[in-house]
């Protein structure tokens, strides 16, 4: 670009695209365990493949994470938030909890969650979602429940006191 000729540096800055977030940005260092996603495993196939498995997971987390940053009673909560890396650690943890073979990369609840000031109606709110994106997947309320009630006890972590 004739423009930028002989000032290509302070072009770049200029005209660098504003981020949008579509890679994850990155976090501090953390040690990566299965035991980050905050419960054991759920076992044999059953629920996982109830969930209609990697790409069901994968319409799941999407539905729910759409539908939670644009619910205006928690919206606020994602704004300037990396849903790139929510979505695929997300993607991950419900692999891994329902029985999948997956690996969860992702931080702790604890860890996550930190100084979000989440609440337990915030919380509640994001449950609701999980369920609808699960009945809109025609996963069974039997199935539903095995999975949340790994979720449940998660509040405790990610809950602020
Ligand atoms: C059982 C319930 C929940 C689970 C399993 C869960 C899971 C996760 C996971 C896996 C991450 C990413 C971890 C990482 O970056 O290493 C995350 C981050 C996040 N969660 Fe949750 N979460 C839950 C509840 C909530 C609730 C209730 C809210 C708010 C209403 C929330 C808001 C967020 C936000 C905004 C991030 C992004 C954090 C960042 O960019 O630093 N989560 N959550």
């Amino acid at each position: 670009m004739k423009l930028c000729a002989g000032v290509s540096i302070l072009c770049a800055v200029v005209f660098a695209p504003i981020p949008v977030f579509a890679e994850e940005q990155p976090v501090a260092p953390y040690e990566m365990s299965n035991t980050n996603a905050g419960a054991a495993p759920i076992k044999g196939l059953a629920v996982f493949d109830a969930l209609n498995g990697q790409a069901g997971i994968r319409r799941i987390v999407d539905r729910l994470v759409d539908r939670s940053v644009s619910d205006p009673r928690i919206a606020e909560i994602f704004i300037n938030r990396d849903l790139t890396r929510l979505r695929r650690t997300l993607r991950e943890q419900i692999c891994y909890l329902a029985g999948g073979p997956c690996t969860y990369t992702g931080r702790t609840m604890a860890d996550a969650h930190a100084d979000m000031g989440v609440q337990t109606r915030d919380f509640n709110v994001l449950v609701e979602h999980l369920r609808e994106a699960m009945d809109a997947e025609r996963v069974p309320f039997a199935m539903q429940n095995k999975l949340l009630a790994k979720l449940a006890p998660m509040h405790r972590d990610i809950v602020a006191r």
